[in-house]
């Protein structure tokens, strides 16, 4: 019988295959090393003001929950009790090891599922809320993964999300540009210049979000929004 964060479709999503990485990752050594290096590398910023925006935010999360690029872990202890379900949902390996460490510590009736927000192996309007914190900057196909949102979310369900996102100062956006590739290079795929929330409301998405800063991080990824979006009508 299904727990809180268990339920009887996740073993049919842990048969299916992970996602490879696209050839534009940096390849050997440095996924592993950016996996280890994540937490310490965001302490300051999870400390200085993250940490309290992802409480914020997820302890509204209802029902089934589906995080998407869910990495080590981060909001994890956020979630309330409340939950039906918890699928953490991870494409690279690295991260994967870093979040199942974490899960069994803190949230042992998650499922973690190897996937990509572009794939996600759910069925269509199975889930009441997706969370998204610092991912849609990294996947590669932004506007299928929110297709794939859209689709698995159910009518009245919702996308929570924090994102970091293109500046409004056209210097910080230039900044933005010129960094962009070694960035992307280092960052894991980030691409810091991104215009999420436009892209969600060109996908469809009704969107309320607010402008926050993302303090004691790099200024090209300070500018976060912090909101919830509800899918388009099918
Ligand atoms: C910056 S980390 C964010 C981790 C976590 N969500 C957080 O708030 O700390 C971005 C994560 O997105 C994952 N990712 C990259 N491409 C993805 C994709 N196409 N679908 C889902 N996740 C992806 C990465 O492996 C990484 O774990």
């Amino acid at each position: 019988m299904p727990g809180p964060y268990g339920g009887p479709y996740v073993d049919r999503m842990t048969e299916i295959a992970g996602t490879e990485l696209p050839p534009s990752r940096p390849a050997g050594a440095w996924p592993r090393i950016f996996a280890r290096a994540y937490d310490p590398s965001l302490w300051l910023g999870e400390l200085a003001g993250m940490r309290r925006l992802r409480n914020d935010l997820l302890r509204d999360a209802l029902g089934r929950v589906v995080e998407i690029g869910a990495g080590t872990g981060l909001n994890v202890e956020h979630y309330p009790d409340g939950i039906s379900e918890l699928v953490l949902v991870e494409p690279d390996a690295a991260m994967r090891r870093q979040l199942a460490t974490r899960v069994q510590r803190r949230a042992p009736r998650a499922h973690i599922v190897d996937a990509s927000a572009e794939h996600l192996p759910l069925p269509d309007a199975s889930v009441d809320t997706v969370v998204s914190t610092l991912v849609l900057c990294t996947v590669d196909e932004p506007d299928r993964a929110l297709r794939e949102i859209a689709r698995v979310l159910r009518p009245d369900g919702r996308l929570m999300f924090i994102e970091h996102v293109r500046a409004s100062s056209a210097f910080l956006a230039a900044c933005q540009d010129r960094l962009l590739a070694p960035w992307r290079l280092f960052a894991g795929g980030c691409r810091c210049n991104r215009q999420t929330v436009e892209l969600m409301r060109a996908c469809g998405f009704e969107v309320t979000a607010d402008s926050v800063a993302w303090r004691c991080m790099p200024p090209i990824v300070r500018p976060l929004m912090v909101g919830r979006a509800t899918p388009p009508s099918p």
